[in-house]
C-alpha cells in the first residue's frame, strides 16, 4: 500500500511585542508610507531579550499538536527550518524534541533560509512515503531581529519573529483528489550565494553577522523563480490556477506576492496575506499563514493549497497539498 502525508494539525507563535513602522522611522530614515507602499509591511513582532527560536518553535510545536490530538510522543520525526538556531550545534530541533518529551525517532534542522519550510516540508513528506516515518512536525522558527543590521533601512525593515508548525500523519495514498501531500519541488542556485546572505558565520568571522541583500535583484529573481515553481507544481498533476483553492505563499514582498496570484489567475482574496502583520519571518511565514487561514475557516479540509518560497542560496521551491 502505498503511503501519503497528511496534514493532522497546525499551529503558529508570534511574540509579544510589535515593532510599528512608525517606531522604525523614529530612529531611521524611512517612513510607514515608503515601508507599506514597497514591501505592504505595516508591522512586525520582535522576540524578548531572552527568548530564543527554541522558544517559538515549542510554543508552535504545542499549539499543532494540540490541534492534531497528538502528543509529542506520537512524533518519530522534527525537521525544523531555522536560519537563527539558538547555537551552532546542536540542532535546535533537538531541543524541541526534549521539551515535546519525544524519546524515539530523530530530529534536526534544515537550512535553506526564507525557503526553509518548503523543504523541512520536502524532507517530511519524503520520510513518510517511504515508511520511514510514520507522525512528523514540520516547523519553521526564526529570530531574525538578532541577525539585522538595525542601522540599515534596506534590510531591517523587512524581517520579524516567528514560528509555525505543522504536523504530518502517513495515510493511505487514495490519490490526486485525496488528501495529503502532492508534491514538493525544491530548487537551488548557489551561484547567486552573495545577493542575499549573513556576513558572518562560526568559519568565517566566528560571529553570527548580518543579513546582507541586493533587493531588487532577489526580487527580480523571486518574480521569476517563483513563477516557474509554482507552475511546475500545478503541471506535474495535470493542474492549472483555476485549480487551486488557496495560494499561501512565503511573505516577503507584497508585490512579489501580487505578481504569483495574477500569473496563476487567481482572485486576490485566493492569497493568504499576513505580512501586513508580521513582515517577512524567513521560515516561519509559511505555517504561520496556514495556521491563520486554518483557524479562521478559509482553508478546509480538502482544498488544494499552494506554497511556494525564495530565499538566500539562493533557494526556492513549491509545494501542493489536498488539505
Ligand atoms: O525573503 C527572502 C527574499 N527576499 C525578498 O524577496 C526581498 C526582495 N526585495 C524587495 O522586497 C525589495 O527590493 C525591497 C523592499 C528590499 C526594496 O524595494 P525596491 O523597490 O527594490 O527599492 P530599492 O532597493 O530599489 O530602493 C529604492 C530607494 C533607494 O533610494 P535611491 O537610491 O533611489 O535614492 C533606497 O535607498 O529606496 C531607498 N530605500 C528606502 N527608503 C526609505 C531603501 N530602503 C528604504 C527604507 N525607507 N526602508
Amino acid at each position: 500500500m502505498s503511503l501519503r502525508a497528511q496534514v493532522a494539525g497546525c499551529g503558529g507563535y508570534l511574540p509579544e511585542r510589535v515593532m510599528t513602522n512608525d517606531e522604525l522611522a523614529r530612529r531611521l530614515d524611512t517612513s510607514d508610507a515608503w515601508i507599506r507602499q514597497r514591501t505592504g509591511i505595516g508591522e512586525r513582532r520582535i522576540a524578548a531579550a531572552g527568548e530564543l527560536t527554541s522558544d517559538l518553535a515549542l510554543a508552535a510545536a504545542k499549539r499543532a499538536l494540540r490541534h492534531a490530538g497528538i502528543s509529542g510522543s506520537d512524533l518519530d520525526l522534527i525537521v525544523l527550518a531555522t536560519a537563527t538556531p539558538d547555537h551552532t550545534f546542536p540542532a535546535t530541533a533537538t531541543k524541541v524534541q526534549a521539551q515535546l518529551g519525544m524519546k524515539r525517532g530523530a530530529a534536526f534542522d534544515i537550512q535553506a533560509v526564507c525557503s526553509g519550510f518548503i523543504f523541512a516540508l520536502a524532507v517530511a513528506d519524503n520520510a513518510i512515503r517511504v515508511g520511514q516515518a510514520r507522525t512528523a512536525l514540520v516547523i519553521g522558527a526564526e529570530t531574525f531581529s538578532r541577525i539585522l543590521d538595525w542601522q540599515d533601512r534596506g534590510t531591517c525593515v523587512l524581517f520579524g519573529d516567528g514560528a509555525g508548525a505543522l504536523v504530518l500523519r502517513a495515510a493511505p495514498d487514495a490519490g490526486p483528489g485525496g488528501r495529503g501531500m502532492l508534491s514538493t519541488h525544491l530548487h537551488s542556485d548557489g551561484s547567486l550565494y552573495d545577493i542575499l546572505y549573513v556576513d558572518g558565520g562560526p568559519s568565517s568571522t566566528g560571529t553570527a553577522g548580518h543579513l546582507r541583500m541586493e533587493g531588487r535583484e532577489v526580487f527580480r529573481q523571486a518574480v521569476h523563480h517563483l513563477s516557474e515553481a509554482v507552475e511546475e507544481a500545478l503541471a506535474a498533476h495535470g493542474l492549472s490556477g483555476a485549480d487551486v483553492d488557496w495560494l499561501v505563499p512565503h511573505q516577503a514582498n507584497l508585490r512579489i506576492i501580487d505578481a504569483i496570484g495574477k500569473r496563476l489567475s487567481l482572485r486576490p482574496g485566493q492569497t493568504v496575506v499576513t505580512i501586513e502583520r508580521h513582515a517577512n519571518t524567513s521560515a516561519a511565514s509559511i505555517p504561520l499563514a496556514l495556521d491563520e487561514a486554518v483557524g479562521d475557516g478559509r482553508i478546509k479540509p480538502g482544498h488544494l493549497v499552494l506554497m511556494e518560497a525564495l530565499g538566500g542560496g539562493l533557494t526556492w521551491g513549491a509545494s501542493l497539498v489536498r488539505w
